[in-house]
């Protein structure tokens, strides 16, 4: 329909995460007028929930290459190297930026930034905050940072904005985006912001599955919307399932609380119903594993128990270590009615993560002339098919500023000119809100953590039958946050059933092994729109 209410701004970036919020900053130092819209309020994506920290070579000992040599082996293989070489050489540069600006680390007694440990990594390099509270420091220290600058002109934030659609020229250059707005002032309902350049910085889509560590708001409407325009998404099929999510009881759905991996950097461990360490001897690292092969250890423990969880043990840790380390945990175990100090713990997989995603370029462009996508929305190939403990924080910071470096250099050499959008395609379809459980039962049952051809195909089926529904639902934010998490459930799930491997996030049973032969060969990565 026609446009309501317009807005122009040099750049639009979409979402207030360290991607976004770390985007936005950079950018006003460059350009005119920058809008930053988030879909709730600034504080209330995925970054303000990360618990064990972010990942860098910060200790002398360390270096880059060793966290490179990590980062690849987690990834089995599908990292892109150039990419990761970027993360891990820009990464401790970028993290003490954020230092500067004002996010406080845990330190020494000598003043040294403390870190730890994380699944994964051979070296202590994990920079934590509060504790186990990391990302709400950060987010608390960027937020202040864009507060200290509101009354700039150069820069517009407009909160309980929902990027609808993107605009586009003639020439399928990305001119801007549709956003549904609730009760902002000027800007209310419908509209539209043209700009130069676009920054996706939306957040993963962890909501497609009925149990998350993902909060209420990551619905993947960046994904989604880029997915209909047409730029190129990859790896959606690599979907990170953290391994210690407490186990709240099978009927719990939405967002699930997390026992940070840092607790096992610690030292805690995994048990079965019988009190065996089923970690060690299956792997070198044992429960410090990668996260892939530690949650597929848990799935084949359960499987062989029957049991619907296995339990973690940190109770040698005593209750004043586990106190000071891990406050916000030990707090919100307790208020469940465990104390981490003196009980087992219940802990299975669940959702955590989006290693794939938009497919972007080392500038973080997509294929899309014009669209940027940034952190965990974005696919710049840094995690392969498993993404390295830590390194998702570190991603959004270390390619934001890349992004907005690019935007700028290309707006001062004549480029990103400003379009006029072509009138949007009428065939949008919108699902009803109360049709999102349907399609987290729907995932979780044939595109978790335990998956087959059969399976695959049946989610498949179900999400096109729920999609050619004809729909009679009111346009409101659920609609679409729905809308958005079929659409891309279904390109998520065509990518599954197409993988016919064990790899990463997932397993098929029906082929149990890794197999390089194919997969490392000419097929390696799976692409929408061909994958679709
Ligand atoms: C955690 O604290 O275990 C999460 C860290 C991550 O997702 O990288």
């Amino acid at each position: 329909g026609a446009p309501g209410w317009t807005t122009s701004a040099e750049v639009v970036v979409v979402g207030s995460g360290i991607a976004g919020l770390t985007c936005a900053l950079r950018l006003r130092e460059q350009v005119d007028r920058v809008l930053l819209v988030t879909k709730t309020v600034l504080s209330a994506g995925s970054t303000q929930w990360a618990q064990g920290g972010i990942a860098a070579a910060l200790d002398p000992e360390d270096s880059p290459q060793e966290h490179l040599d990590d980062t690849l082996v987690a990834g089995v293989g599908l990292c892109d190297e150039e990419a990761v070489r970027v993360l891990v050489t820009e990464g401790p540069v970028r993290v003490r930026e954020l230092v500067s600006l004002g996010a406080e680390f845990d330190r020494a007694a000598s003043g040294e930034i403390l870190l730890t440990r994380e699944g994964g990594h051979h070296r202590d390099r994990i920079a934590h905050a509060g504790g186990d509270a990391t990302g709400a420091e950060i987010s608390r220290a960027l937020i202040e940072a864009l507060n200290r600058v509101k009354n700039d002109p150069g820069i517009e934030v407009i909160e309980h904005a929902l990027v609808v659609d993107l605009l586009t020229g003639d020439a399928g250059q990305v001119c801007g985006v549709t956003l549904h707005v609730i009760g902002e002032g000027q800007h209310d309902g419908i509209g539209s912001a043209y700009a130069r350049a676009v920054v996706l910085a939306t957040g993963g889509l962890g909501q497609v599955y009925s149990s998350t560590t993902n909060p209420s708001v990551a619905t993947g409407d960046g994904m989604a919307a880029a997915l209909r325009a047409g730029a190129r998404l990859a790896d959606l099929e690599f979907v990170q399932f953290h391994p210690t999510v407490m186990f709240l009881g099978e009927g719990s759905t939405g967002q699930q609380p997390l026992i940070s991996e840092a607790v096992r950097g610690e030292g805690a461990f995994l048990v079965d119903d019988a009190g065996v360490r089923f970690m060690q001897g299956l792997h070198p690292q044992a429960d410090l594993a990668p996260r892939d092969v530690v949650a597929r250890a848990i799935v084949a423990r359960m499987r062989e128990t029957g049991a619907d969880h296995v339990w973690l043990d940190g109770r040698h840790l005593g209750k004043d270590f586990l106190e000071k380390r891990f406050p916000s945990i030990v707090a919100r175990c307790r208020e469940l009615g465990y104390d981490p100090a003196t009980q087992l713990l219940p802990v299975a997989p669940a959702q955590h993560y989006a290693s794939g995603g938009i497919w972007t370029d080392l500038a973080g462009r997509s294929t899309l002339d014009g669209l940027y996508a940034c952190g965990e929305t974005a696919c710049t190939g840094v995690h392969g098919a498993n993404r390295l403990a830590s390194n998702s924080l570190l991603e959004g910071l270390v390619f934001a500023n890349r992004i907005a470096d690019d935007i700028a250099e290309r707006i001062g050499r004549g480029e990103l000119t400003p379009a006029t959008p072509v009138p949007p395609r009428d065939d949008a379809v919108l699902l009803d809100a109360s049709r999102r459980l349907d399609v987290q039962r729907t995932m979780t049952r044939g595109s978790g953590v335990v998956r087959t051809a059969e399976g695959t195909r049946a989610a498949y089926d179900a999400l096109v039958a729920l999609l050619a529904e004809q729909s009679t639902a009111i346009p409101t934010t659920e609609a679409w946050e729905t809308t958005n998490l079929a659409q891309l459930g279904l390109a998520l799930t065509a990518a599954a059933h197409a993988r016919e491997e064990t790899r990463g996030g997932h397993e098929r049973l029906d082929f149990p092994e890794r197999d390089d032969a194919h997969w490392l060969g000419h097929l390696h990565h799976l692409r929408t729109p061909d994958s679709v």
